[in-house]
Formats: structure tokens, C-alpha cells, sequence
């Protein structure tokens, strides 16, 4: 139970607003979670306090059962990475420097074949030499992914905690599988945790072990996803109509005409 990152009874307020109410969760080691829920439920907020960017107003987030707020920065940073909604770079860089950029927290020049082997996992390695700024949005999430993936990049894999946000937005339907395959392969090896906002649900009971579904800042549905992907469960806290089916044990939406 040391090596877990958990929000206990976690509450984010801003001014007025209470962002995130009293939310406690625990991620293990090898989990791979979908964070899920109607815009503005508080997921990312929620996110940017798992990975101790937010520091929550009340309750606790802890990493290895140390508050992430009292991590120094570069070891936490060695531990967990994120990847936004949205990422801008200013400056005209290459590819394959902004995924070098994921070394930043470790001591070191970065090892060449380690930034080709992530480019390469990554189908960014087609992309190696263009400037960064000049891809277009899935271009650039799939660089975003491979420099998230380059800051837990040890010898034998990615270890530690990956929080991406949206990662499979942009992304067209190669790309979604690829990169939600990889993620959730390298998981299995036990010593990556991935926690990632999708709003693509069909995607997400497709990868995760977990789901956990926000709303208006408190979390009010978790477990596997034939447990919350259930059509009561979605049409209360989504306001959707939809159908609920199931392709062998994984359940899959159709939204109603
Ligand atoms: N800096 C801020 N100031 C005021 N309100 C904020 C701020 N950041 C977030 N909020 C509000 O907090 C709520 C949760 O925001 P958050 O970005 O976490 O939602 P979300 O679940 O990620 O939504 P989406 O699916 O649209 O990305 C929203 O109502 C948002 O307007
Ligand atoms: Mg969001």
C-alpha cells in the first residue's frame, strides 16, 4: 500500500466555487483509469491535483503516502508526468526537442536511443525533424504523449505515474488505438499507472481497469467499466439518451437519433 497515490477526502475551492468535493481515490501501481464525466465536472482540475500541480484546499493527495505538495519538485517530477489539454510551445523547436524536453528533471545529457525508441513507439518518429508548432493537432498529441512518456523513460520502460489529459482528442482512429493500446500495454508490466481523462467512453471500457465518474466535483460512479458504463448510470449523470451495449464483456455506447 506504500507505492500508491491516493486523494483522501480531497476538496478544491477557488474563491467561491468548491471545484472538487471530498474526493478520495487510490490508484495502484500497474492500474490504467479513465477519468470521466460532463464538461466541467472538475476533471482536469481534479487531474492537476492528483499530479500536485493544484494543492488541495482540504483533505490530502498523497504520493508513496507523502503529500505531493511536500515532494521537491524535481524528484516528484521524476516520479509522474502530465500531459494537458492544450499545449503551446513558443519557441520554434524540432520534434524530437520537444521530446527531449521530457528529460528536463533528470541529471544528464538524454540518451539518443532512448528519445528514438519513445519517438518510435510512438509513430513520432516520422515526425522527428518538422517544427513543432507547424503540426497539426494530432501531430502534436502525439508528440505531447511521447515527451510525457520520455520523463518516466527508465532502462527496461516508463515507470511511475502518467496523467493525461484528453491525450485522444485530436487523434484519428489509428492513432486513438495505437496510443491507447500502448499506454494500457505498458501497464501491464506493473510499474506504470496511467490516470487519463477521456471523453470518448467507448474508448475508455475498451483500456481501463477502473472508471471513475465525476460530477459537479464529487466522484459518484467507480469501478470497472461494465460496472459504470451502465445505461442508468450514464443517462443520470450525462443527461444523454443513449444505448448501452456489450461486445463480449467490454460495453460500448450508441447514442440515441
Ligand atoms: N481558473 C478558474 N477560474 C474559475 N473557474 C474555473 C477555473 N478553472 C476551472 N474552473 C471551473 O471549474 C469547473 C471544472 O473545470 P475543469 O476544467 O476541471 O472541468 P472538466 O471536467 O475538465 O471539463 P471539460 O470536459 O470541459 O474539459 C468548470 O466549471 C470551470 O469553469
Ligand atoms: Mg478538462
Amino acid at each position: 500500500m506504500n507505492n500508491t497515490l491516493q486523494a483522501v477526502a480531497a476538496s478544491y475551492r477557488l474563491g467561491q466555487r468548491l471545484l472538487i468535493d471530498r474526493v478520495s481515490v487510490s490508484l495502484q501501481p500497474g492500474e490504467m483509469v479513465s477519468l470521466i464525466g460532463p464538461n466541467g465536472a472538475g476533471k482536469s482540475t481534479l487531474l492537476r491535483m492528483l499530479a500536485g500541480f493544484l494543492s488541495p484546499s482540504e483533505g490530502h493527495c498523497l504520493l508513496e503516502k507523502r503529500a505531493t505538495e511536500r515532494w521537491p519538485r524535481d524528484l516528484l517530477a521524476q516520479k509522474r508526468a502530465v500531459m494537458r489539454q492544450q499545449s503551446h510551445v513558443e519557441f520554434p523547436l524540432t520534434v524530437r526537442e520537444v521530446v527531449t524536453m521530457g528529460r528536463a528533471p533528470w541529471p544528464g545529457r538524454a540518451k539518443p536511443s532512448m528519445i528514438d525508441d519513445v519517438m518510435q513507439l510512438t509513430g513520432s518518429d516520422v515526425l522527428a525533424n518538422r517544427d513543432y508548432r507547424q503540426l497539426s493537432g494530432g501531430e502534436q498529441q502525439r508528440v505531447q504523449l511521447a515527451r510525457a512518456l520520455t520523463q518516466l523513460w527508465h532502462d527496461d520502460g516508463p515507470q511511475g505515474w502518467l496523467f493525461l489529459d484528453e491525450p485522444t482528442s485530436a487523434l484519428d482512429l489509428y492513432y486513438q488505438q495505437h496510443a491507447l493500446r500502448l499506454l494500457h500495454q505498458l501497464t501491464r508490466k506493473g510499474q506504470l499507472t496511467v490516470c487519463c481523462v477521456l471523453h470518448d467512453l467507448n474508448l475508455a471500457a475498451l483500456w481501463s481497469d477502473r472508471m471513475l465518474l465525476l460530477h459537479q466535483g464529487c466522484l459518484v460512479a467507480s469501478g470497472t467499466p461494465q460496472t459504470v458504463m451502465t445505461e442508468e448510470t450514464l443517462t443520470r449523470w450525462y443527461q444523454a439518451e443513449l444505448h448501452v451495449h456489450h461486445h463480449g464483456d467490454v460495453p460500448q455506447i450508441i447514442l440515441q437519433r
